[in-house]
């Protein structure tokens, strides 16, 4: 993934520079580096800290430029080590006459590393990168735009790159192919980022570049060739892109802060709907729901388990088949293309690579009804499919997703009345009764919230564990998926999660008096099958932890622990639920004294596959 931020100014840009690093840190936070022409050199800083360090050290080293470029890294080519972070030179000399960063993976590195050290190149790292570096310092003909077009010929594999030569003191040039990136235009001066919101308060004027596309940043001028090198204009648009700086106010992170933001961000997300009607997913959207006769949702990560709890709704409520698939998956397999089909993606940045090139794969098999629920209005997500549900979570900072899931949740519900509508299944008295408890959702969240303190009570035991086990059932199981998921981001204790029915078939094994087993209770007609499970897991010794709603009839006892939901709450009972087990995930990591908001090895948006 990374970040990439670049200037060509007449004032000092190293604040505009830091600033948009610290906003795309959720992109990646191994290192992190700025370079600058400084009186006709190449001058550089690098951190393995954080962006506040690097800007410590460039306010010690008094290190100003009108021109130059940043990034902030997560590692896929080597460690997270000061000689791997960018921005890389060429050569790698005192006398360096290229700088480069990059956000992507390029296949072909090997064989460029060998042929550019033949020819005399010194490398410093382990990173793919410095090969674009030598690259285009071996390709150099003293008019930088001309040789980055060449250069990236050379190129496979996935790349935004920016660049600047010691001798083009005010040009700083760009490329992506499969990898984000924007222009951001000013007054005189220009930029180039990873995503608008980096450049949020120095310009609204964005363009979004396209694959293939190269850009030259001049002073007052921004030249934009394709991949043919043929020039093209792309539309300028007026971003008002958030600044993401929100206020921790009385909560201890970011994480903690958006789990209590829940009730108010599901209210955002619903706010307006009055009624169900596919139009809320974009005009044409009657007519894209009535041909369809199946769905596909591909997702990643949190949001496929979205995914698969909406694939429950659909069936059960819509009577429409769902298949749900990992992106990173479903782009690579053989799979058996159907044209009625709605293509679903769900994510929360809209930019992640596996799931925006498992759509295009989709596309490409035939099928053109694509429909996005996603959390960036401007994201690649939403500008590639024909319909969108733009989620209201806000800018989710913590890298563990929290509200953006349950809004997700709350709008694949909507989803769900929707094609049940068009497809005949839905009374008028189901769809009011539906309304009123989606209504009701922002009140019976913040009750789960309530419980707070005995789920810290039950974390302090947690802290202690290295292994967990998650159960449920039906379309608790995803929500189990996800509580273990979040566990094991965040606090590094392993967990995995099954269908309560599979326990016997190999995880049991595992249990002993050391393994504590969450168990997602709700009181539903899978309730005392799942009673039946529990048993399976006493009688082994195992400790239950059990989250019950308030009529689920099971009672606290030796190696049962049970908090009870206050309200069972149907269908939309997955929405609650996941609200303890995130409070439970995140309290144990506290205990365990783990950088919550930036979990070691992760980043919050995955742009590379
Ligand atoms: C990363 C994040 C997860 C997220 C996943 C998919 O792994 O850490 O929280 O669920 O990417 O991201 P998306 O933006 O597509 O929902």
């Amino acid at each position: 993934m990374c970040g990439i931020v670049g200037a060509v100014a007449q004032r000092n840009i190293t604040p505009i520079l830091l600033e948009g690093l610290k906003r795309l840190e959720y992109r990646g936070y191994d290192s992190c580096g700025v370079a600058l022409h400084v009186d006709g050199q190449l001058q550089r800083s690098r951190s393995t800290s954080r962006v506040a360090d690097l800007e410590h050290q460039i306010e010690e080293a008094h290190l100003k430029g009108f021109t130059g470029i940043a990034h902030t890294r997560w590692a896929t080519h080597g460690a997270p080590a000061s000689h791997n972070a960018h921005p890389h030179f060429s050569p790698s000399t005192d006398n360096a006459r290229i700088a480069l960063v990059h956000n992507g993976i390029i296949e072909n590195h090997d064989e460029l590393r060998v042929e550019l050290t033949a020819l005399g190149y010194v490398f410093q790292s382990q990173t793919d990168t410095e090969v674009i570096a030598h690259l285009v310092d071996h390709m150099y003909n003293g008019d930088l735009f001309d040789t980055v077009q060449h250069a990236v010929k050379r190129l496979t594999g996935a790349y935004a790159i920016a660049v600047f030569s010691r001798e083009e003191p005010h040009r700083v040039v760009a490329a992506r192919q499969g990898s984000p990136l924007i222009v951001g235009l000013g007054n005189g001066e220009n930029f180039v980022a990873s995503d608008a919101m980096a450049l949020a308060g120095t310009t609204d004027q964005i363009i979004y570049l396209e694959e293939g596309d190269v850009v030259d940043l001049q002073l007052g001028r921004v030249w934009i060739v394709d991949s043919n090198g043929k020039q093209v204009q792309r539309d300028v648009k007026t971003v008002q892109a958030h600044t993401g700086a929100a206020e921790l106010g009385p909560y201890r992170h970011y994480m903690q802060k958006e789990i209590f933001e829940q009730p108010r961000v599901i209210g955002d997300t619903l706010e307006g709907v009055t009624g169900i009607m596919p139009e809320l997913f974009g005009d044409g959207a009657y007519n894209v729901f009535k041909q369809i006769d199946r769905v596909l949702i591909l997702a990643c990560g949190t949001s496929y388990y979205s995914g698969l709890t909406a694939k429950y709704w659909i069936e059960s409520v819509a009577k429409i088949p769902v298949n749900v698939e990992i992106a990173s998956e479903y782009r690579y397999r053989d799979s058996v293309p159907h044209p009625n089909t709605l293509v679903v993606t769900i994510s929360q940045s809209g930019e992640t690579a596996d799931t925006l090139a498992g759509l295009k794969h989709a596309r490409s098999l035939g099928m053109e009804h694509t429909l996005t629920i996603c959390n960036v209005a401007t994201s690649a997500m939403v500008r590639e499919c024909k319909l969108a549900y733009i989620t209201r979570a806000g800018v989710e900072v913590g890298v563990a997703s929290t509200k953006a899931f349950t809004t997700q949740l709350a709008a694949l519900f909507l989803l769900t009345l929707s094609l049940a509508q068009v497809n005949g299944r839905l009374t008028d008295a189901e769809e009011a009764n539906h309304l009123k408890a989606m209504r009701h959702l922002p009140v019976a969240i913040s009750a789960v919230l309530a419980l707070e303190p005995q789920i810290i009570a039950w974390a302090e035991d947690f802290a202690r564990k290295e292994n967990a086990l998650f159960l449920g059932r039906g379309m608790h199981y995803p929500i189990a998926l996800e509580g273990a998921l979040k566990l094991k981001e965040i606090s590094y204790i392993h967990a995995e999660a099954y269908p309560a029915g599979e326990l016997k078939h190999g995880p049991l094994a595992l249990v002993t008096e050391e393994m504590p087993v969450v168990t997602v209770a709700p009181n539903d007609t899978l309730i005392e099958k799942l009673k039946s499970n529990m048993q399976e897991v006493r009688a082994r010794g195992g400790q239950l932890y059990v989250f019950a709603d308030v009529d689920s009839r099971i009672t606290s006892g030796e190696g049962v622990h049970v908090i009870r939901l206050p309200e069972h709450y149907g269908l939309l009972s997955p929405i609650l639920h996941v609200v303890s087990l995130q409070l439970l995930a995140y309290h144990s990591a506290v205990a365990r004294g783990t950088d919550v908001d930036k979990p070691r090895n992760l980043a919050k948006s995955v742009t590379v596959e």
